[in-house]
């Protein structure tokens, strides 16, 4: 920029608000905790104020302070929390957090901690527009269709900005204007501190207002700007559970938009929910109502869902995985999972591993082209490479006093129907039979037997259930195969 009111190297403050005490959410999680796209409200913006390279951040606080303040020094140890008094408003906030920066000389952003979709392009602009027009304050605004629990903003007759007027206090001509304060602000230090002194709490809610500093700024005939935003979703407020669906929605939508920009089909954004801390690569293909949350990774030519949850999971490249849901799992290259399959944590499939239809997974490694494909339980499991294990394998983990692993070796087929009671280990290339209660290591190569040889008992049902149905269809059938074992013996007689 050319102008030369703009100096890059000003010095940053931004004090972020989020001691109120979020009544309207009517919950017992403090409202800046309440998540979207993944991450707490709060958590949205320390990373967009993080962004800015500040020199200071604060966070002030107070409700649920304790709760809120062990969040913040988990996303970053180095941001510094402050304590707002009982001295209630967001006038107070800003004194508090100002008294923490007593010799602070520069630009002070405001951020409030309820307005989680601000963007850092939006911030960026406002800071141009407060340095290029060396203005005491600047604030962000918007142009809402229903403008209904926000400040509104009452310009003067040529068209500066006069002043903010709260809903509750506002007269119907007042509430009747659709440009809200969207609650970001850029101020002057010194500016700020000679101002926010001067704010009193003679309002419908007895509280200390930031919003009061715009006036009196005017008053003392400073230059005041604003900015309003030209994509007014930037500035929504989150009061309430209605608001909190449509945020995570809008960053939603936004997320969406651009791994569809990075190279990812996203058949159906509206039922896809993709969190900010997931990564997609290159031709993944996303089917409807699917979940991609927490830190998954999704490799290349994936494709993922319909119906299916991914929460902290690593997809390799071209693996499939419909209609499942998968927690903390490692899906390898060319690995399918589902329809209608669970994988809980420490699941590992290898390259070209499949887990089918109804089965469940935990803490078990599927190897190399192994294959689970219907009606199962597999935890803690170690399974070779080639294997095919029959349907309705169950693996016996749990004895009542702990846990045990079942090991399968290499190319190990399993008959239908297995129940492997661990510990045991089924040796490379081994086989088992359907219906087998596999209690005892198998050896390599072997094949295991556990059922007795099946014994007939002819004629049982026509002797214990004379006149049943079924008695009267045996005695049919066997009727039918006497007449044709008769012409078969006339027929093959010489
Ligand atoms: C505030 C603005 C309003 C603006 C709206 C934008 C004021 C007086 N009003 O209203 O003009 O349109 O935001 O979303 O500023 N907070 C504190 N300490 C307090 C009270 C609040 O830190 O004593 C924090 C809250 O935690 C919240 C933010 O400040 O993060 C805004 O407070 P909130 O009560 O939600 O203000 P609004 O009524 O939304
Ligand atoms: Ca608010």
């Amino acid at each position: 920029m050319t102008d030369t009111t703009v100096n890059e190297t000003r010095p940053l403050a931004i004090i972020i608000l989020a001691a109120g005490q979020g009544t309207r959410m009517k919950s017992s999680l403090p409202k800046v905790l309440h998540r979207i796209g993944g991450r707490p409200l709060l958590g949205h913006v320390l990373d967009i104020a993080r962004d800015l390279h500040p020199d200071h951040v604060r966070v002030v606080l107070r409700h649920e302070r304790d709760q809120i303040a062990e969040a913040v020094t988990g996303i970053d140890p180095d941001i510094r929390v402050v304590d707002q008094d009982d001295i209630p408003g967001t006038g107070r906030a800003v004194q508090i957090a100002l008294d923490d920066l007593p010799s602070f000389d520069g630009d002070v952003l405001v951020l409030s901690g309820d307005v989680p979709l601000i963007e850092a392009a939006t911030l960026d602009a406002l800071v141009a527009t407060h340095r290029s027009r060396a203005a005491a304050a600047t604030l962000l605004t918007a142009v809402l269709d229903d403008p209904s629990g926000y400040g509104r903003v009452i310009r003067d007759a040529g068209d500066g900005v006069e002043r903010i007027v709260e809903q509750k206090d506002a007269t119907d001509e007042e509430a009747a204007v659709t440009e809200i304060n969207a609650g970001v602000y850029i101020f002057a230090a010194e500016a700020l501190r000679t101002h926010i002194a001067l704010i009193g709490n003679a309002n419908a809610q007895g509280e200390l207002y930031l919003t009061d500093v715009i006036g009196l700024m005017r008053a003392s005939r400073l230059q005041v700007a604003a900015l309003t935003a030209p994509d007014a979703s930037v500035a929504l407020g989150v009061n309430d559970r209605v608001q909190l669906s449509e945020a995570a929605r809008l960053l939603n939508a936004r997320t969406v938009a651009k791994w569809q920009r990075e190279g990812v089909t996203v058949q159906d954004p509206a039922t896809t929910w993709i969190d900010v801390t997931a990564t997609l690569a290159r031709d993944v293909t996303v089917l409807p109502n699917t979940h991609i949350l927490r830190a998954t990774v999704v490799g290349e030519g994936a494709t993922i869902g319909p119906d299916t949850s991914l929460e902290d999971c690593e997809v390799g490249e071209r693996a499939v995985i419909r209609r499942a849901d998968a927690t903390l799992a490692v899906i390898g290259p060319r690995a399918t999972v589902g329809p209608f399959a669970y994988l809980r944590p420490g699941t590992e499939l290898s390259e070209g591993a499949k887990v089918g239809t109804f089965v469940e997974t935990k803490n078990s490694t599927i190897g190399e082209n192994s294959k689970v494909p219907h009606l199962s339980y597999i935890g803690d499991t170690t399974i070779g490479r080639d294997v095919n294990l029959g349907a309705g394998a169950i693996t016996a983990n749990y004895d009542d006093l702990a846990k045990h692993r079942t090991e399968i070796g290499d190319g190990v087929h399993s008959g239908s129907h297995n129940v492997f009671v661990a510990p045991v280990r089924i040796g490379d290339g081994a086989k088992t039979g359907a219906g087998a209660v596999v209690r005892k290591d198998v050896p390599p190569g072997a094949l295991a037997l556990s059922v007795a040889p099946q014994r007939n008992v002819e004629g049982w049902v026509e002797k214990n259930r004379a006149g049943t149905a079924a008695a009267d269809a045996a005695e049919r059938a066997r009727a039918t195969q006497k007449a044709d074992d008769g012409s078969q013996e006339a027929h093959d007689r010489p």
